[in-house]
């Protein structure tokens, strides 16, 4: 008998009905006729796939639902919310470049812009974007681009998106926003002027913590072009699996995002009553520090991030993480659970005590990412932690 070297190819079941969820397709390699059919794919005369880094179906079926989501194009998913940030900063600038960045943009953001950036010719600073001033000063003949964040992590200021993205047209300059905090269902950065948008889709947008995914779009398809072939060629792409599971956890993103910014907002208000509570930080509080900015950018919706500081410090902390021991202390955002993370001992712990300070993070300052629990219960877990904490 012939062997069989090649295994038969499975055609998606056919018949008088059709499955409602996407196929998982996880083929590293996709078989073609001949040269010359190769060569029509590689030209883009038709469409196809070739190899799973340089892209498959189940990361373009989600692209396609965050493309719509953002109102952009030709968006490209990445292996993690980092390496969409990697996709641009390193997929379009060159030595001899400048970048500006947000002082508070995500962590490991401003490491890439402080140590990796530099040592490949690229100089970076750092400006207030909620000071539209702060980043006129920083900008240099040389400055390719601007990368903030809409909402800050994790004091929640509100950047002067409107006032950077004028400055920028004038300027010539690229301005990238990270949407991840805010998300689409409360602004969509390219209306307001955004060159680059980009997402951490592990966060709210995939929603159930169990995968690490990114997305990038541009609305130059020149742009989404130079960043596709560097995230082909450094292999920043995705795997089909959580592609499939980040477009199954974006089915009910919007009703997540309400639910969640709801609760949010409620639990703002419930911290702000109680004693041994110092601050509460949320963009729809009226004493907010951007409040006016938040109102007019985000149209009235918040997000599902509170942040507070307790008073009693670092024992104080301790107690009342542990006395809301219903709550995930965990680093992370944007879960169906709510989560509870400590700037200070976590993602800032780099900076000294006096550079927390000047951002307002303090030994008893705590970031909240609301989930789906019943408001009621999530109450009641918070009302622990804060009798624990005053009982220090
Ligand atoms: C605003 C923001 N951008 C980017 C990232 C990086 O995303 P990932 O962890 O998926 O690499 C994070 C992670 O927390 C984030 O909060």
């Amino acid at each position: 008998m012939k062997p069989t070297l090649q295994r038969p190819f499975v055609p998606l079941i056919e018949g008088a009905s059709r499955p409602v969820v996407s196929p998982i397709m996880p083929s590293v390699v996709y078989a073609s006729d001949s040269p010359d059919a190769l060569d029509a794919q590689y030209e883009g005369w038709v469409q196809g796939h070739t190899y799973a880094r340089e892209g498959h179906p189940n990361a373009d079926l989600l692209a396609a639902r965050i493309d719509a989501l953002e109102g952009m194009e030709n968006g490209l998913v990445v292996g993690s919310g980092m390496a969409a940030v990697t996709a641009v900063l390193m997929g379009l600038c060159k030595a001899g470049d400048h970048v500006v960045g947000g002082n508070q943009l995500y962590g490991r953001s401003l490491r890439l812009m402080a140590e990796d950036l530099p040592r490949l010719g690229i100089e970076t600073s750092l400006a207030d974007p909620c000071d539209v001033d702060s980043i006129e000063a920083a900008l240099r003949p040389e400055t390719s681009m601007v990368l903030i964040e809409v909402v800050s992590n994790p004091t929640l200021r509100v950047a002067d998106l409107d006032g950077i993205a004028a400055l920028c047209k004038a300027r010539g300059v690229l301005l990238v926003v990270d949407n991840t905090f805010t998300t689409p269902a409360a602004i969509r950065p390219e209306e307001h002027g955004a060159d680059i948008v980009l997402h951490s889709v592990t966060k709210l947008l995939a929603g159930h913590s169990d995968v690490t995914l990114g997305w990038v779009a541009a609305k130059d398809p020149d742009l989404a072009a130079r960043m596709r072939v560097f995230a082909v060629t450094t292999g920043l792409t995705a795997s089909p699996f959580d592609c499939w599971l980040a477009e199954r956890g974006l089915a009910t993103f919007a009703l997540r995002f309400d639910r969640t910014q709801q609760t949010a907002q409620r639990l703002s208000a419930h911290l702000a009553s109680q004693p041994g509570v110092k601050r509460v930080l949320y963009p729809t509080r009226a004493d907010h520090p951007d409040a006016a900015r938040a109102q007019g950018l985000l149209k009235g919706q918040g997000c599902n991030m509170v942040s507070f500081e307790i008073e009693g410090g670092r024992a104080a902390a301790n107690a009342f993480a542990k006395g809301a021991s219903g709550i995930a202390f965990a680093p992370t955002l944007g879960d169906v659970g709510t989560t509870l993370s400590h700037p200070a001992s976590s993602s800032h712990r780099a900076l000294t005590p006096e550079g927390r300070a000047e951002i307002g993070i303090t030994e008893g300052f705590f970031r909240v990412s609301v989930g789906l629990e019943e408001p009621e219960a999530l109450l009641a877990c918070f009302d622990d932690g804060l009798a624990a904490a005053r009982a220090v």
